[in-house]
């Protein structure tokens, strides 16, 4: 089933490569412990009607309803599924929903009941489809939602004075010059929320509105985008300038870091340009 569906739309195959692929880099990154992350794609437009029988798949109750995601389809990895098999057996670590009429349901159009056993949507499906619903009216064309646990992320948003997003954003922009460059709004600080619930999803909106990225305190971080791998990118920038602060508090010292004229003229060399006027 899942295959004919790859076979009768072919701009799904890369979808899913992209998705196996980044599986394995957050597996090896060391930021995929047993099931931890979850990657989702709106593939909308991409799966055509007539290619799957929806009646056939089974209906499963969505446990807070998106009326407004009626009819959109999305790919994206099983709860309790290893990043690090998903690139090796897509077939049994991904899935594709359809959300029914009235955004109550959903049904998995990849699998028959036969073949679907324990396959069920991550557990931070409310949170996903509250994000897309998000992406869908606002950024239409950031249709990837990548969650994972990078550790020195998580071990930033312990610390009690760094709880805070000005303070937070200025350490990762200091640490490495690439972040300035390519998070210019720095990141988003979502306060500790309750794993897998519908008020996860909720908080992290409002921290999405001015950041592509966004720290889950304690718990990890989020990155939207375009494609999954830009999705992986934007993570891996921020990482870096974590792992690079502790690296030097490790080696007994505390970082320099960049200082502010230096981040200044970072903003001034690489940040947007200023509209030009005509008359001048
Ligand atoms: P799932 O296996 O349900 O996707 O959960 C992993 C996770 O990281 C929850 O936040
Ligand atoms: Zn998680």
């Amino acid at each position: 089933m899942y295959q004919s569906l790859l076979d009768s739309n072919p701009s799904l195959s890369p979808v899913l490569a992209e998705i196996t692929r980044v599986g394995r880099y957050l597996w090896h990154k060391g930021w995929a412990e047993r099931n931890a992350g979850n990657i989702s794609v709106r593939i909308t437009g991409i799966l055509k009607e007539a290619t799957f029988d929806r009646i056939a798949a089974p209906e499963l109750p969505l446990s807070n309803p998106f009326p407004e995601l009626a009819g959109e389809i999305f790919i994206m990895t099983g709860t309790g599924k290893r990043m690090r098999d998903i690139y090796t057996d897509p077939f049994n670590n991904t899935l594709i929903i359809h959300i029914e009429k009235g955004g109550t349901a959903y049904r998995v159009i990849s699998h028959s009941i036969d073949t679907l056993g324990d396959l069920r949507p991550t557990s931070e499906l409310s949170s996903h489809l509250n994000i897309h619903l998000f992406l869908r009216n606002n950024r239409p064309n950031s249709k990837v939602v990548v969650h994972t646990h990078p550790g020195e992320l998580i071990a930033l948003t312990h610390h009690p004075d760094l709880k805070n997003e000005k303070v937070i954003n200025q350490l990762i922009w200091s640490m490495h010059p690439e972040a300035i460059v390519v998070l210019p709004k720095g990141v988003g600080l979502v306060p500790y929320t309750l794993t897998g619930s519908h008020s996860l999803g909720v908080v992290t909106l409002k921290a999405l509105e001015n950041h592509d990225v966004v720290l889950w305190e304690k718990h990890g971080c989020l990155a939207v985008g375009q494609g999954v791998e830009e999705a992986f990118d934007l993570i891996d920038v921020v990482s870096k300038s974590a792992d690079i602060y502790f690296k030097c508090r490790q080696a007994g010292f505390v970082p320099e870091g960049l200082t502010p004229e230096q981040l200044e003229q970072l903003r001034r060399a690489f940040g947007e340009e200023e509209p030009k006027t005509d008359d001048c």
